[in-house]
């Protein structure tokens, strides 16, 4: 086993009274593509959230490449007192790059400025280094033809494949999806799962919130079935998805294949 890249330690977060994630222990090694399923509200949106600190951990910990992220202090009482300097939550989002349900594309900015954005913005990279980063990119998920265009004149699913591009620009340790196909026309789910599989050949390093189960199955090396802010069952796609020893995770499990024929 390598080192993970990724380790979190006793995640909790609230919303004031609203315990949502309640001791979340996760560590991702390079190489791994891990599923997160689970019901509405459960909390799956906030543990990405969290990991790349969009939101405050309310307690835990979380570890890049065997450094700790925040500055912690002992407070008089003994209590562990952690903050967050902005430089340093920089440095992370950059490792851990998020692909959205909902694009977040800039609507002013054409599909190639999206892309080479955040290179430049971020990454300080020279205007034409960046320009050829992000055309490679695109040109990777399949949209070389639409570099001069504006957001709004693409399909919902070359939208996506756009915000893919732009995450990949940044060349990200680990991919951050939040059910990048739960905003699409079903016509139009295939050719950004055909995206995301062809990353997982490459050996990247992913976590997939999604309700596409079957994809879930053959793209995850585990899946974790997310529940009242726990992990309540975790294992590879066979023992979770087809073989699920929690009741919770049956139930879950079985509302998706009510319909199935
Ligand atoms: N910024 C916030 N302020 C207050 N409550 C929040 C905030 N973000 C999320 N919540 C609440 O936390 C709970 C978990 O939300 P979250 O978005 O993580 O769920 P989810 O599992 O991603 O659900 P879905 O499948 O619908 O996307 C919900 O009850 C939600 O209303
Ligand atoms: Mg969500």
């Amino acid at each position: 086993m390598s080192d993970p890249i990724l380790q979190v330690r006793g995640l909790h977060k609230n919303f004031g009274p609203l315990h949502v994630l309640r001791g979340i222990d996760l560590a991702v090694e390079p190489g791994e593509r891990i599923a997160i399923i689970g019901g509405s509200g459960s909390g799956k949106s906030t543990l990405l959230r969290c990991l790349n600190f969009m939101e405050m951990p309310t307690a835990g910990s979380i570890t890049v490449d065997g450094r700790r992220i925040g500055k912690v202090r002992t407070d008089s009482r003994g209590a562990e007192q952690v903050t967050y300097p902005e430089s340093e939550l920089c440095a992370v989002r950059e490792r851990l790059g998020m692909v959205f349900q909902q694009f977040n594309l800039f609507p002013h900015m054409t599909v190639l400025e999206n892309t080479m954005e955040g290179l430049v913005t971020v990454k300080r990279v020279a205007r034409a280094e960046a320009r050829q980063r992000a055309a490679a990119e695109l040109a990777r998920v399949g949209l070389s033809d639409k570099v001069d265009v504006y957001p709004s004149r693409l399909s919902g699913g070359q939208q996506q494949r756009v915000a893919i591009a732009r995450a990949l620009a940044m060349e990200p340790e680990i991919l951050l999806f939040d059910e990048p196909t739960s905003s699409l026309d079903p016509e139009l789910v295939g050719e950004v799962l055909r995206v995301i599989r062809t990353l997982a050949e490459e050996g990247r390093t992913m976590l997939l919130v999604t309700h596409e189960l079957g994809f879930a199955y053959h793209f995850a090396t585990k899946v974790i079935f997310l529940a009242d802010g726990r992990f309540h069952e975790v294992g590879t796609p066979d023992d979770v998805l087809k073989h699920p020893r929690e009741e919770r995770t049956q139930a879950f499990l079985a509302r998706f294949t009510e319909f199935s024929f």
